[in-house]
């Protein structure tokens, strides 16, 4: 009986530990594709197009109670390298990454880590929220970058630079573009009307004068 109680609490403590070491890691997990620097789209469209990818950065989502994978990447070759995260939520909001062995980073609006230091030769991140997170889905751009093995200070020379960088070339074409039309033909109708007002009853009183059956 004894015996049996400690199997069971072996057991029990067994399974705990388990699905902790689970909680930390992703299962099917997206290569990350590295983009050069030099080749960063740094053009303000990147950030509505399907697929673009603004200063190197993804879109992605965390999804709020619901029975969807958090987002997780795998970056390779990342022996003895130093790693940059950087991530921007939009509208801004609390989000999380950490990496295989449970190192997490969290920030509010942006994630900004560098370096997270490398532990192997594939490096996997997974983007969640925990309890400090709102209550609602986390959409985000993310970006991962590393340096060249064994490089120094490589982190120390990196710019934090964020989707939201990206300036619209000409600000005033956007405005002109977010003020329906409609709204301004109604303005310039209201507008118009009291002046049309006028006129009639101008007109009114001077044909009542002229032939009197104005009423
Ligand atoms: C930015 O992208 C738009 C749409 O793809 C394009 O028309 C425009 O020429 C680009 N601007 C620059 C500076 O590359
Ligand atoms: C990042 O975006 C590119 C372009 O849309 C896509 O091909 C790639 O799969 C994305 N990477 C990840 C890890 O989602």
């Amino acid at each position: 009986m004894e015996f049996q109680l400690k199997t069971l609490l072996l057991l029990a403590i067994f399974l705990v530990l388990l699905s902790v070491s689970e909680a930390a890691q992703c299962s099917n997990p997206i290569d990350y594709v590295l983009i050069a620097p030099e080749n960063y789209d740094r053009n303000f469209s990147s950030l509505t197009k399907e697929g673009g990818r603004p200063l190197g950065f993804n879109a992605s989502t965390w999804y709020y109670e619901q029975d969807i994978q958090n987002p997780c990447v795998k970056l390779s070759n990342t022996q003895n390298v130093e790693i940059q995260i950087l991530i921007e939520t939009n509208p801004p909001a609390r989000i999380c990454v950490r990496d295989q062995a449970d190192t997490s980073t969290c920030g509010q609006g942006t994630v900004t880590k560098c370096p997270h230091a490398s532990i192997a030769n594939n490096m996997y991140f997974e983007f969640y929220c925990n309890a400090q997170c709102e209550e609602g889905d986390v959409n985000f751009w993310y970006r991962l970058a590393m340096s060249a093995p064994n490089e120094e200070n490589w982190c120390f020379n990196q710019r934090s630079e964020f989707p939201s960088d990206l300036a619209p070339i000409n600000p005033i074409v956007v405005d002109v573009k977010t003020t329906p039309k409609p709204n301004r033909a109604d303005g310039l109708l209201t507008r118009t009307s009291p002046i049309l007002h006028l006129i009639s009853a101008l007109a009114c009183i001077f044909v009542l004068e002229k032939m009197s059956f104005c009423n």
